[in-house]
């Protein structure tokens, strides 16, 4: 099939057929945020880091989940596009710390590459930060619930990249959490799990500590304990 012909930032590129927004952007040179985009997994539209202006569309429009079509317009760096970014920003530090100088993530966290790139650093909310205790899911898995950006990485990992299954989201809105699933009691039962050899085999979430799991995550919020306030 004939590729097709865009325009982006008022570059007219070429892409084949079905290539989404954010790869045809890619391919050519042009970077477009994203947090919970990754290649290869399924697509999440979750974290809203990737809109961009597309000419003729009612409202801005994720880029990791749009395919390029024939004639389309598209902007993903003018005024709008970065209000947005800065918005969502401000939404995803609602409850997240400010404490880059201590935190093991500090200096190499894309949340805040993002916030010096867009600037978001004021915020309008005036309520106190909801803080949730870290959780230690085992003796080398700690989790983070304010820092977590709720990308859902961890969990596409986990299920289709391991096909494991031992993560995945509790409760609602604001007080979502990633949480093991009922998927680890299987996993603490099972004589092998291919993901965790080098572990402990003790207990059932250490099975999930693996850096396949725990070095996707963008912010560092799954951690394993040998990094975990010493890495920096
Ligand atoms: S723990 Fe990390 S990878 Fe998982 S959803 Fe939160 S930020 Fe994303
Ligand atoms: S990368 Fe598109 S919504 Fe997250």
């Amino acid at each position: 099939m004939a590729d097709v012909t865009f325009q982006l930032n008022g570059q007219t590129l070429k892409a084949a057929p079905g290539t989404l927004l954010i790869e045809a952007a890619r391919q050519n040179g042009v970077e477009v945020p994203a947090f919970c985009y990754y290649p290869g997994y399924s697509l999440q539209a979750a974290c809203r880091m990737c809109l961009v202006d597309i000419e003729k569309a009612p409202k801005l429009a994720t880029a990791c989940t749009v395919p390029v079509a024939e004639g389309m317009v598209v902007w993903s760096d003018n005024e709008k596009v970065r209000t947005a970014r800065k918005t969502t920003l401000e939404f995803l530090l609602t409850n997240h710390p400010l404490d880059c100088p201590v935190c093991d993530k500090g200096g190499e966290c894309e949340l805040q590459d993002m916030v010096f790139t867009y600037g978001a650093n004021g915020s309008r909310f005036v309520e106190e930060k909801n803080h949730v205790p870290e959780a230690k899911w085992s003796p080398v898995v700690y989790y983070d619930a304010p820092r977590c950006i709720l990308c859902y990485r961890c969990i596409r990992v986990c299920n289709e990249g391991m096909g494991v299954g031992a993560l995945g989201l509790g409760f609602r809105g604001s007080s979502s959490e990633i949480i093991p699933t009922r998927a680890i009691i299987w996993i603490a039962k099972s004589a092998v799990c291919a993901s965790t050899s080098v572990l402990s085999e003790r207990l059932p979430a250490e099975r999930i500590a693996t850096r396949r799991v725990l070095g996707k995550c963008s912010m560092s919020r799954l951690l394993a304990r040998i990094a975990r306030m010493v890495a920096r």
